[in-house]
């Protein structure tokens, strides 16, 4: 990640944002956040590249955008990737060009595009964008029409059904920029941060920086480096000239190192960030200037510990998941990604590992600020064919891929490690180069090239084990073998989907391995964390913790099955077992087995696959089962203040450790149950779930943050149904209709039902559980916004809301 130190302003905003940037030229470097005023097309249109093109007919549309959300759910598109149809989509703008731009490099920078596709600018070929997961740049100075009129085409393509296995979205998701530097300047993504000494008393800090239009040349070029501290002291700087008369097409310039005293480590309940900010001066003028963050902190893996991070113990307690966000789809908004991060902290997460692509460059910012752990990964399969998402195959865009990824994501202290792969050593043909050793030599080449550009941290390869080298599905062996894959023998750090009781036999057979639990069932609960070493171990990464679209087992539900949070971040009550296990604090919550009556028996497999819900509004006379999840000792449960009994917390047993399970309790006629948790006989955790009566009205609960204008900031508003005491109704049901006015505008509409087969699009949605939530865009201005959510036959609510103007969003 690498930021502009100077503006905020989007081309065809208003003359307030054109008047920052002018204000900032004069240090050189200029970047438009490009996302807003584009034209869009669904399909595929002949000559929609050519400039002259019409596109007055098409729908306006700010970015990010996902045209593959707002289409039908549709049953023959199958559950692989999400039940959407595959398809084209065309974006254009117009825009037009300052005349003072002419002489210096002008740039168009795409952060992606789902899944991959082109870019025309005035109908002239600029760039071809082969895996759209990671971004590409296209040169436009010598196309543009200064002083005039422009229009850049976009092209997005999702490709074919068999090119993923889960939804990716489609067209322009991220942000795009256009920026405007001298021709001598600091390269994409070619500032270096690097802390090689780090102790609490001294750090040392290296910077590398790479630069453009230098090469054969000797010019008055000097680098000045400044770093501040986390509360923004100037701490130190460093000034040296560039390297004179280098006959490479990129020069790379290392800095003097620099030291800091007593440097606030970064560590995941500290996340401190230091900022360098550099500045590249020409004849003693300043001409281009970046300004990168960074943190001090160690990372060490070892057979011993594990994970060590400054030095202390930490274990990875994680989430592998794809990038999309709910029902915004793969849209980017920071907002999401920053409410995601919140929640997952909030129940003793620490890690994400970015199964299986690298996800936004906001993304790793906000890793950064809310101390999480990234295994950062580069892809799933390395394959010429199947489930390759590029627009050419791997062996033509691997060794362009690994400098774009590697380069864009090595300063931030969250991501701790480099995954090139996931479950490609099972078939040859996923396995890249046809060397017939299952991977090895390919990782060993794609490694070499990762350390090129980052020899700091470890890489690795997710691998299923049981599929060992190809072991052949239908053979007794093949979800039995015993012996770790031979890839897993080479990579740095050795990464197991699911098996995890397997690993000890694995450490018998190779004792130096590093073991990473890189997906954990959901269904194995806390089995699979209790189940590991903690203290030799690296950690876990549930897969699927969140929901998300495709892999569905079948319709209707359109995506992932057992997940321990709603596609919209509601907790299920499994998300509270997990925290039980996350966290010391004493925690116990009530979980009921859906389905009246249901007869379920313990069963350690079936535990974690039943559907089970946190609320006391059954069927009059029913038996219920129900779960009590809790850290504590033990827990007695009451139903209307009569005890059912007390029950130990099988502590003992790793797969059921922290799970009590209760048979057949009378529910009557309503009321309130209570679970009483107790450690050493004293109560120590309570969870009470109570009847509610009768939806009567509607409640709107704003979630906390701030709101910037500037039309990239969002708002999640959760709408309830409550009864007459404004307790929620959790069966509660019907329409609800929401209106927003004021500069803002309701961007989706969304229940959290995995199953629906509503859009998230329009202003009307069902209640599901008694739930809605509405995510508004904010607008350009700041202001009043007004929201008002209604639902025939209950009471309306409304909420007044503000919009601030706000110093400028973190940007490119
Ligand atoms: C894993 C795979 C994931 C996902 C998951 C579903 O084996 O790595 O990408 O497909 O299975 O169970």
């Amino acid at each position: 990640m690498q930021r502009s130190a100077l503006l905020w302003a989007g081309l065809g905003m208003p003359a307030l944002a054109q008047t920052q940037t002018q204000a900032a030229t004069a240090a050189g470097r200029l970047n438009y956040l490009f996302n807003f005023g584009w034209k869009f097309y669904l399909g595929d249109v002949p000559d929609a590249s050519a400039a002259a093109f019409d596109d007055s007919a098409w729908r306006a549309l700010d970015l990010p955008h996902d045209f593959q959300i707002e289409q039908p759910w549709d049953k023959s598109a199958g559950e692989a990737r999400g039940f959407k149809a595959m398809g084209v989509g065309w974006y254009r703008k117009h825009f037009k060009a300052d005349a003072a731009w002419q002489g210096r490099k002008v740039l168009l920078d795409f952060e992606g595009l789902m899944l991959f596709g082109e870019v025309w600018l005035n109908g002239q070929k600029v760039v071809d964008i082969d895996y759209g997961y990671l971004g590409a740049e296209a040169d436009v100075s010598k196309i543009l029409n200064y002083g005039g009129d422009n229009v850049v085409a976009v092209r997005a393509s999702t490709g074919k059904t068999w090119q993923q296995r889960w939804y990716t979205g489609g067209g322009l998701f991220r942000d795009v920029y256009l920026v405007v530097k001298e021709t001598v300047a600091i390269a994409r993504n070619g500032v270096f941060i690097r802390t090689p000494q780090v102790s609490e008393q001294r750090a040392e800090v290296a910077v590398q920086v790479e630069l453009d239009g230098i090469s054969n040349q000797s010019l008055d070029v000097t680098l000045l480096t400044v770093i501040y501290g986390p509360d923004g002291a100037r701490l130190a700087e460093t000034r040296t000239r560039a390297p004179q008369g280098i006959r490479l097409a990129t020069v790379e310039a290392a800095l003097p190192a620099i030291g800091i005293k007593a440097p606030k480590l970064w560590s995941c309940e500290t996340p401190h960030l230091y900022t360098a900010d550099i500045s590249l001066l020409k004849d003693g003028k300043l001409v281009d200037r970046v300004s990168e963050q960074f943190g001090i902190r160690t990372v060490e893996f070892s057979r011993e510990s594990g994970f060590k991070l400054n030095g202390r113990k930490v274990f990875l307690q994680g989430i592998a998941n794809h990038h999309d966000l709910g029902a915004l789809g793969a849209a980017v908004y920071e907002r999401a990604i920053e409410r995601l991060f919140l929640q997952l902290k909030a129940f003793g997460f620490n890690h994400v590992r970015t199964s299986h692509n690298p996800y936004s460059k906001s993304f790793m910012r906000l890793a950064d600020k809310h101390g999480i752990l990234v295994v950062d990964e580069l892809t799933d399969k390395w394959s010429e064919r199947e489930y390759w998402p590029g627009q050419k195959p791997f062996s033509q865009l691997w060794y362009r891929m690994i400098p774009e990824w590697i380069k864009r994501d090595r300063n931030h202290p969250s991501v701790i490690m480099w995954s090139l792969g996931n479950e490609l050593q099972m078939r040859e043909d996923y396995a890249g180069f046809p060397t017939g050793d299952w991977g090895v030599t390919t990782y060993k080449l794609l490694d070499t090239l990762v350390k090129r550009y980052d020899a700091t941290r470890k890489t690795t390869v997710a691998m299923f084990p049981s599929r060992a080298n190809g072991g052949v599905r239908g053979t007794p062996e093949f979800n039995t073998k015993l012996i770790p894959p031979e890839l897993s023998l080479v990579t740095e750090v050795a990464s197991f989907n699911y098996q995890f009781p397997a690993y000890q036999a694995y450490l018998q057979y190779a004792p130096h391995l590093i073991i990473y639990q890189s997906e954990a069932a959901t269904s194995t609960l806390t089995g699979a964390y209790f189940g590991m070493d903690k203290d030799k171990m690296v950690g876990l990464a549930y897969w699927g913790a969140v929901e998300y679209w495709g892999e569905s087992n079948g319709w209707p539900k359109k995506g992932w099955n057992f997940s321990y949070f709603s596609h919209a971040l509601e907790p299920f009550p499994q998300a509270y077992l997990v925290k039980s296990a996350f966290s010391d604090m004493p925690l116990v919550r009530i979980g009921v087995v859906d389905g009246v009556g249901e007869q379920l028996e313990w069963n350690d497999v079936q535990v974690g696959k039943v559907s089970v819900s946190s609320h006391w509004n059954r069927a009059s006379g029913s038996q219920l089962n129900l779960f009590t999840y809790t850290n504590a000792d033990e827990v007695e449960l009451l139903v209307n203040g009569v005890t059912v009994g007390t029950q130990q917390n099988p502590r003992n047993d790793p797969a059921r450790r922290n799970i009590i399970y209760w048979k057949s309790v009378a529910y009557g006629n309503g009321g309130q149950v209570v679970a009483v948790a107790r450690t050493q006989g004293r109560e120590v955790a309570r969870h009470e779930l109570q009847t509610t009566g009768k939806a009567a009205a509607l409640s709107i609960e704003v979630e906390a943050s701030d709101w910037q204008a500037g039309g990239m900031d969002l708002k999640y508003l959760k709408i309830r149904a409550v009864d007459g005491q404004g307790h929620p109704v959790p069966t509660a049901a019907g329409d609800v209709t929401v209106e927003v006015s004021g500069d803002a505008s309701l961007l989706a509409l969304d229940n959290g039902d995995h199953s629906t087969n509503e859009l998230f699009t329009g202003k009307r949605t069902t209640l599901h559980n008694g739930f809605a939530l509405a995510i508004l865009r904010s607008g350009m201005a700041p202001g009043v916004v007004n929201v008002k959510v209604s639902a025939p036959g209950l009471a309306s609510a409304v909420k007044v809301l503000r919009t601030d103007r706000s110093p400028p969003l973190a940007l490119a």
